[in-house]
Formats: C-alpha cells, sequence, structure tokens
C-alpha cells in the first residue's frame, strides 16, 4: 500500500450491505453482501447488468434508503444511527446527487436551481448567490446564470444540474447515468468537467452502462446479481 492511499481516509465504507425489498415469496435479495470502501478523492463507476443492482446501491448511497443489514459509514458517520432529520441534512449538505434526466426545476433560472440546496440549508441570500455563481463558473455556464432550463441545451442542463450538485461542497458527488440522455458532445463536456473535479480531491460515485465513460474513472466496480464480481482500479491512480 502506498502511503497516498494511507493518506486518504475512507468516505465510505460498506459492510456486508444487504438490500432485500418485500416479504416472504415475493421478496427481492437485491444486494447479497457488499462490502467497499471509497477512499477520498476517488473517482468511480459502477457498472452492471440491468437488474444487479446498481440503482439499489446508489440509493444506499445517497442515503435515500437505508439496507436490511449491515453497516454503511459515510465520513465516518454509521448512517443507522442517523435520525430523519439528520439524513435530510446528510443528503443536503454531504452528497451532491446528479441524474440522468438532469431534475432541475422548470421556469426557474440556473441560478436559482444551483441556490437550492442553500436554501434547504439556511445559507444566506448574498452568499447563496456568491456560491452558486462560482459553482456556474466551475462549469462555464457563468453566462447562462439567468437563463431557464427550456432555453438551455441538455448538455449545459446537466452541466447547472452538477454546479447545483457542487454547491455544498459535498463530500459525495454521486452521478446516476449523468450522460445517459446526451449526446456524444455532451457527453465529452460532462466527463470533462468530472475529470476535473477528480483532478481536485472530489470524491465521485457514477452508475453507467458505458464502457467509455466508466474508463474515465479511476476504478470500475462491477456488480452482478447483487454482488460486486469486479473491482479495477487503473495503474495511474494508485502511485
Ligand atoms: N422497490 C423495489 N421493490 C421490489 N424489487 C425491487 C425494487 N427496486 C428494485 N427491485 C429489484 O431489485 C433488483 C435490483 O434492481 P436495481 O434497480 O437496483 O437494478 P439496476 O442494476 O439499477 O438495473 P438497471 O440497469 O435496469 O437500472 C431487481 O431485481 C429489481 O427488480
Ligand atoms: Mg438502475
Amino acid at each position: 500500500m502506498t502511503n497516498l492511499e494511507i493518506d486518504r481516509p475512507p468516505v465510505l465504507r460498506l459492510h456486508d450491505i444487504h438490500q432485500v425489498y418485500g416479504a416472504g415469496e415475493a421478496s427481492v435479495h437485491a444486494l447479497r453482501g457488499i462490502d467497499l470502501d471509497v477512499a477520498q478523492g476517488d473517482y468511480v463507476a459502477i457498472m452492471g447488468p440491468s437488474g444487479s443492482g446498481k440503482s439499489t446501491l446508489m440509493n444506499l448511497l445517497g442515503c435515500l434508503d437505508i439496507a436490511s443489514h449491515g453497516v454503511y459509514e459515510l465520513a465516518g458517520h454509521d448512517v443507522r444511527s442517523l435520525t430523519e432529520r439528520e439524513l435530510a441534512k446528510v443528503r443536503n449538505e454531504e452528497i451532491g446527487f446528479v441524474f440522468q434526466s438532469f431534475n432541475l426545476v422548470p421556469r426557474m433560472t440556473a441560478l436559482a436551481n444551483v441556490e437550492l440546496p442553500l436554501i434547504y440549508g439556511g445559507v444566506r441570500r448574498a452568499e447563496r448567490r456568491r456560491l452558486a455563481l462560482e459553482a456556474l463558473a466551475l462549469v462555464g455556464l457563468a453566462d447562462r446564470a439567468d437563463h431557464q432550463p427550456q432555453q438551455l441545451s441538455g448538455g449545459q442542463q446537466q452541466r447547472v444540474a452538477i454546479a447545483r450538485a457542487l454547491v455544498t461542497s459535498p463530500t459525495l458527488v454521486l452521478a446516476d447515468e449523468p450522460t445517459g440522455n446526451l449526446d456524444s458532445a455532451s457527453t465529452e463536456e460532462i466527463l470533462d468537467i468530472l475529470d476535473s473535479l477528480a483532478d481536485a480531491g472530489r470524491t465521485i460515485v457514477i452508475i453507467t452502462h458505458e464502457e467509455n465513460v466508466a474508463e474515465r474513472a479511476h476504478r470500475i466496480i462491477t456488480i452482478s446479481d447483487g454482488l460486486i464480481v469486479r473491482d479495477t482500479s487503473t495503474a495511474g491512480v494508485l502511485q
């Protein structure tokens, strides 16, 4: 193990995670014993066939759901021990979500969309504006701050969504098929932004079906039938 690895504490730690939907004969064992550590600054892609448990895992990582069994620690906190209110706070402040369908609020400007997590977080107006503009500048959209989602291309909308995910300086950026609705040029723009976030030391976990998207990550985890069957790091990242 290199010094770098020792220096990077785990942001996520999953131990023997199981997720079962339903009960009795109709129950589905969607995750069947996931062990996973993600270090600070890791850029991880999760791949796997349809029905393998990717979204189930993502929902757990994002604290949108609690595992039926096993321990999930996010930034050192066992999420099972948190109240609903504390969980909501963790979701708002520690996790930046990016979705396939952008999920921007229509008829609200890009700036207002990016400010939303800060409103929930109780940040004052002037500071909100400053942080949101800074996040928009980071994704190259400072000049579109006053545009509404329908006035932006799909790629630009996804960049706004990334700015919104970043504005709270979250511990973890979680992206579920972030390029699934984009053409190849926009996909490339989003991947470039994710690269620069990774270079800046952000922890990123993305789900993707696309080989070329996964290859940009520093680590690729493949799940199949609720289990991790492959976990490969690219050579560059561990030295
Ligand atoms: N709410 C639910 N209730 C019951 N079963 C569910 C529920 N959500 C998912 N499942 C089942 O759990 C398994 C894993 O589903 P999941 O959505 O995590 O797969 P996935 O890897 O995200 O697939 P895809 O690539 O198609 O999005 C599947 O067998 C699915 O049918
Ligand atoms: Mg899914």
